[in-house]
C-alpha cells in the first residue's frame, strides 16, 4: 500500500491506496465519489472525467497514487451552494438522457471553457470528442455549453 494526500472536492485526504488502484476507483471506494461514473473503463468514453489541479483528465488513465499531492475537482464539487452554470445549463437545454456521460461531458467542458471562454460550435465539438454521448446527438450539449459559457462570461466581465 502506498500513503497518498489528495485535495477532494475541496477536502483534504490522506489514504492508503494499492499502487495499481486507479484514479477513479479511488474516488468512488475511497472518496465517495459516486458521481464519477466508470463508461468503458478502457480511457475511450470520457464519462470518468475529472478535473486534476484544474485540467481535464480521464480518471480511469489514472492511477491514484498519481494525483498525490494535486487538487482534484469531481462532478460533486462543482457545485457552490447552488448550480454550476454547465449544470443548469445541461438542465435547462435538456443536454442528457441517460446522464451517464454527463459528469464527464461538463468536468471536460469546465476545462474547456477555462481556456476558451466564447467557443464556436465547432470548438465546443472539438473540446468535448474525447467524450461519447449514446442518446442525446451532442447538439444539445453543445448549445448547453455555449450558453453556460455566455453566462460565465457575463459574470466575469
Ligand atoms: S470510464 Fe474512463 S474513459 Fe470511459
Ligand atoms: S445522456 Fe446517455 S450517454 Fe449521454
Amino acid at each position: 500500500m502506498t500513503r497518498i494526500s489528495v485535495s477532494v472536492d475541496g477536502t483534504e485526504a490522506v489514504d492508503e491506496v494499492e499502487p495499481r488502484t486507479l484514479l477513479v476507483q479511488y474516488l468512488r471506494e475511497q472518496r465517495g465519489r459516486t458521481g464519477t461514473p466508470v463508461g468503458c473503463d478502457t480511457s475511450n468514453c470520457g464519462a470518468c472525467t475529472v478535473l486534476v489541479d484544474g485540467r481535464a483528465v480521464k480518471s480511469c488513465a489514472l492511477l491514484a497514487v498519481q494525483a498525490d499531492g494535486a487538487e482534484v475537482t469531481t462532478i460533486q464539487g462543482l457545485a457552490n451552494g447552488e448550480l454550476h452554470p454547465l449544470q443548469k445549463a445541461f438542465h435547462e437545454h435538456h443536454a442528457l438522457q441517460c446522464g451517464y456521460c454527463t459528469p464527464g461531458m461538463i468536468m471536460a467542458a469546465v476545462d474547456l471553457l477555462d481556456e476558451v471562454a466564447d467557443p464556436s460550435e465547432q470548438q465546443v465539438r472539438e473540446g468535448l470528442e474525447g467524450n461519447l454521448c449514446r442518446c442525446t446527438g451532442y447538439q444539445n450539449i453543445v448549445t448547453a455549453v455555449r450558453d453556460a459559457a455566455a453566462e460565465l462570461r457575463g459574470a466575469t466581465s
